[in-house]
């Protein structure tokens, strides 16, 4: 069962998806048991910025069938804090950390990743490149050229395993899965969360405070295995498979798509044990159709 990815051992194939369970929180509120038998084999962390950021006003979420549309708006305290405060904390964890970083240039995605160069407690790097560029305007994640040059200038600082978090928002997620593939990544993750509304029952203006959200959860499933499988004909580094996943079967599907792992969000705020659940199930031999 045990897997590996980017030169990182993993006792299983399911990590989480970045945002989506908060370990420190986790702790604090199931206690210690859950962190023993943590249920992934390796911790991404929710997404970090250069700066602080307090995130989008309420309302931030919307259920909708089948699905979650969140406007949470990446709130953080910044990567200093990150660094002294959540490092030594996560780094207690019994698995690998991945740290997920997001910035509106090139140069901030370098400056972070450096600074997480210099951290043995990191043991790959995830760029976040759902973010639109403040001289462009475009996100830096959708346009290939951007993609590739951002990935360059991160992979001149790091020597660490590089994960770039590819958005499915893109006319072409496959030429951007390459750009980053070409500009050094050592990996792909996908997908992020599908630009989403929802409107308020009544006057229909929009429910969530940051006006649009993301959409996740089971919903997106069918567009994250076709945007997996277009990835996997495309690169020949590995990839990170998520969008939708709630059961074994569901994560073997990703995987014949063209996973080398796959990782579990939304179905974990249902409940937390789900990707413990997963792993378990897909140690299990599967039945001949
Ligand atoms: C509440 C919430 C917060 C998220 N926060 C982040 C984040 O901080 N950084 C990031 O790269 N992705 C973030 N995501 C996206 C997830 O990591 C994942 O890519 C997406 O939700 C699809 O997987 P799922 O359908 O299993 O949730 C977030 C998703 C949700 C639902």
């Amino acid at each position: 069962m045990s897997v590996e990815l980017c030169g990182m051992q993993l006792a299983h194939p399911v990590i989480n998806g970045s945002g989506t369970f908060d370990a420190i929180a986790a702790e604090r509120v199931f206690g210690t048991e859950l962190i023993e038998l943590f249920p992934f084999s390796a911790y991404v962390s929710k997404t970090i910025t250069l700066r602080a950021r307090e995130g989008n006003p309420p309302p931030r979420l919307w259920e909708a069938p089948a699905g979650l549309i969140n406007s949470i708006g990446l709130p953080n305290r910044g990567l200093d804090a990150y660094l002294a405060e959540d490092l030594p904390r996560l780094a207690r964890l019994p698995v690998p950390l991945i740290t997920n970083v997001m910035g509106s240039t090139a140069e901030e995605l370098a400056e972070l990743a450096g600074a997480c160069e210099t951290r043995p407690q990191i043991a790959a790097i995830e760029l976040n490149v759902s973010c639109p560029n403040v001289k462009t305007g475009l996100d830096i994640g959708s346009d290939p050229e951007q993609l590739h040059g951002v990935t360059r200038a991160v992979r001149r600082r790091t020597g660490k395993p590089l994960i770039v978090k590819l958005t499915p928002n893109a006319a072409d997620v496959p030429a951007c899965a390459q750009a980053a593939q070409d500009g050094g990544a050592d990996a792909v993750s996908l997908i992020n969360t599908l630009r989403a509304a929802a409107l308020r029952p009544g006057d229909r203006r929009p429910w969530l405070g940051g006006g649009t959200g993301g959409l996740s959860g089971p919903a997106i499933r069918a567009v994250a295995l076709a945007q997996v499988a277009a990835v996997a004909a495309r690169v020949s580094i590995p990839i990170v498979g998520m969008g939708g996943i709630q059961c074994a079967e569901h994560a073997r599907e990703m995987i014949a798509a063209g996973a080398d792992i796959v990782a579990v969000g939304t179905e974990s705020f249902r409940d937390p044990t789900v990707a413990a659940q997963i792993a378990a199930q897909l140690r299990e031999p599967v039945a001949s159709p």
